[in-house]
């Protein structure tokens, strides 16, 4: 089955499975979390979803939602008052004990806060994201206040990274973040031990946010080339 066919469905299942009226939703960004918004979409204007408060993690969801004719709400609004039922995201990798790389959409700083806010936290991805340990595959994003590149840049190659300014493809110079930061990819070709990496990294002053999640993961749902969805409940079996 194409990756496409699969992400569509891993969205479709996420939302059948999880979401209930009158729940209060982050919705997540990337390719695969937004076919969840879609299946969310589908399902309110069908109207059997109802009272649903969603917040976005993206202007590419806010966008999303706004042609799907979704409402949004912020974390601050007092109908949600901070708190979250359920959030649904996608990853670029998970490893073993479900810790996460994300960020591949620059979009972790709001990720990370709206998943903080979850009291569930949906993942969604097909199996190329599965990885035996964090940085197999995939690079560190660090997104950082622009003023404090060279400094950032010098810390993260002191904690043994090899960072590298992530540039925009329509726009010439640097991706410019949902909040008029900078990102910096980092590939760790060492192991590292994500909680420790984590408190490392936001230590490090210009630092804003950055894409190892450690918070727990409630459901994992795996979508296989041939086609198959498998619902891991947490905590992982190890
Ligand atoms: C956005 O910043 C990310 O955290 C995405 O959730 C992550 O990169 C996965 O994206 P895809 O589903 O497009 O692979």
């Amino acid at each position: 089955m194409e990756t496409a066919q699969i992400k569509r469905s891993l969205g479709f299942k996420a939302v059948d499975e999880l979401v209930r009226s009158g729940m209060k939703l982050g919705l997540g960004t990337g390719s695969t979390a937004i076919e969840a918004v879609r299946r969310l979409g589908e399902r309110v204007r069908e109207g059997s979803l109802r009272d649903i408060k969603a917040v976005a993690t993206s202007f590419q969801t806010v966008v999303a939602c706004q042609e799907l004719g979704l409402s949004l709400m912020s974390l601050n609004d007092p109908a949600i008052d901070g708190c979250l039922d359920l959030t649904i995201d996608g990853a670029d990798e998970v490893d073993p004990r479900w810790m996460l790389i994300k960020g591949g959409g620059a979009a972790m700083l709001i990720e990370k806060i709206v998943a903080h806010a979850s009291r569930d936290f949906c993942i969604i991805v097909d199996s190329s994201k599965l990885v035996s340990r964090l940085g197999e595959k995939a690079r560190v994003p660090v997104e950082l206040v622009p003023e404090a590149l060279i400094p950032v840049r010098r810390s993260l190659e002191a904690l043994g990274g090899q960072p590298e300014l992530r540039m925009a493809r329509m726009k010439v110079g640097p991706v410019i973040t949902d909040h008029g930061n900078f990102v910096l990819d980092v590939r760790f070709p060492q192991d590292f031990e994500p909680r420790q990496m984590e408190r490392e990294i936001m230590a490090i002053p210009g630092v804003m946010a950055h894409g190892i999640f450690t918070r727990p993961v409630t459901d994992l749902l795996v979508g296989w080339p041939d086609g198959r969805i498998e619902h891991r409940r947490g905590p992982p079996g190890i």
